[in-house]
């Protein structure tokens, strides 16, 4: 394979930056690698030029998150997403504050303390990919984004949410023969006790049984022919009937899964489990946006900063959304509202009301609430929840592969 060179430049307030970095990088035959005095924001409309003329822009963040933003918005204004953009960050850069810099559109957030090495290792992964012929890469424009929710407590309304995503996804109500907007696809990685067939009426799935007890990875046709798929364009894998040990389903196993299903699917949303396992880590590398659904109650708080903690220790740059469930969204939020969101280091951003006679009438006719109970104020939250998300994927990189 024939390896261009690529340049990368290094953005530093400091006169004498990373001298170790600077050194391993300069010695590098594969780069050519310069350094710039001053901040992003300094650079004004000189980085949207180094971010044309370079592969790679490195820099250093301010203590002000927010004046990062800023530029970093401008910058992918100028330059789409043509360079890699990496943020260098101190101790002080918090877990919320690696959040913001992605969804501006940084492509990793770094710890200053990286050794040339990891750096490195950092940087020819994401310039790998344009230096591969592009015949033997899948097209990562194309990739279906994951959806993955989460439950702080047990029946929170976690599966509800799951299933009238995926509905609202598919877009607008249509004419029977019409074709859905987006091809959507519903999973339910509650092996044991996943609940979206009775939510949908759909038969049990002996499909993820079958991949837990026999090993193998799911291909194309396996998934096809495995997933139900409804009328209204909707795809399910519902989970299976017989009971078989969480952890019985492997990695590698969940891994290709998702792969397949982002090939085919234009949103993948998944339902995860209760519980902690080992396949968990492929679905949260893959995961653009999770949804943390949770109450505002001392204990599911608790249990949601747990879950928060596991799920970003290796994935820094996960993205994470609070939705608070049985809650209207407050006028004003009181103060267990405002504990909550300091304690989550994130807004309560996403707000679903209360409202057992719309959930109910659902369950029982089967059907998602767009059918059953359409101008409920349940089903108007979920469909404001869906165009925000969707409206923000559509902006925001892809970041499944760009946070591993
Ligand atoms: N906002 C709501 N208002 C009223 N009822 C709701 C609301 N959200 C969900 N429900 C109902 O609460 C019950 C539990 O919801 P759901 O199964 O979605 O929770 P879960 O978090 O997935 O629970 P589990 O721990 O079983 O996975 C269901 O009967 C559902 O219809
Ligand atoms: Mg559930």
């Amino acid at each position: 394979m024939t390896t261009e060179t690529k340049s990368i430049v290094l953005i530093s307030k400091d006169s004498k930056p990373f001298p170790e970095i600077g050194a391993a990088l300069k010695a590098d035959q594969q780069y050519n690698y310069e350094e710039c005095s001053g901040t992003l924001t300094e650079m004004n409309g000189r980085a949207s030029v180094l971010a044309d003329t370079h592969d790679l822009i490195l820099f250093q963040t301010e203590t002000d998150t927010e004046i990062d933003v800023l530029a970093i918005k401008r910058l992918r204004e100028a330059n789409g997403e043509k360079a890699v953009i990496l943020a260098l960050s101190g101790a002080e850069t918090t877990l919320a504050d690696a959040q913001l810099l992605t969804r501006a559109g940084v492509d990793g957030v770094l710890a200053e303390t990286i050794s040339p090495d990891e750096l490195e290792a950092e940087i020819s992964k994401r310039l790998k990919p344009k230096i591969q012929l592009p015949a033997l890469m899948p097209d990562q424009g194309t990739l279906g984004k994951v959806i993955t929710i989460a439950q702080a407590r047990g029946g929170i309304g976690a599966t509800m949410l799951a299933v009238n995503f995926a509905d609202h996804l598919l877009g607008k109500v249509r004419r029977k023969q019409d074709k859905p907007d987006c091809r959507v696809a519903l999973v339910d990685l509650d092996l044991q006790f996943g609940s979206i067939s009775s939510f949908l009426d759909a038969k049990p799935n002996e499909a993820l049984y079958q991949l837990s007890m026999d090993g193998t990875e799911p291909d194309a046709t396996f998934l096809s022919q495995s997933m139900e798929h409804f009328p209204n364009g909707l795809s399910v894998l519902a989970a299976p009937s017989k009971l078989a040990p969480l952890d019985a389903l492997k990695p590698q196993q969940v891994s290709k899964l998702l792969q397949v299903l982002q090939h085919e699917y234009d949103y993948v949303v998944v339902d995860l489990p209760h519980a902690l396992v080992e396949w968990l880590a492929p679905v949260l590398e893959a995961t653009d946006r999770m949804l943390l659904v949770l109450d505002s109650t001392v204990p599911a708080v608790q249990k949601a900063r747990q879950l928060i903690d596991f799920y970003t220790e290796d994935n820094l740059t996960l993205q994470i959304d609070l939705v608070v469930s049985h809650e209207k969204k407050p006028l004003i939020q009181g103060r267990h509202h405002t504990e909550a969101a300091k304690a989550l280091e994130r807004p309560l951003r996403h707000w679903l009301p209360p409202h057992p006679k719309a959930a109910r009438e659902a369950v029982d006719r089967g059907v998602p609430l767009s059918k059953a109970a359409r101008s409920s104020s349940l089903n108007k939250a979920v469909k404001r929840l869906v165009t925000t998300i969707k409206a923000e994927l559509a902006q925001a990189p892809h970041s499944a592969q760009q946070v591993q």
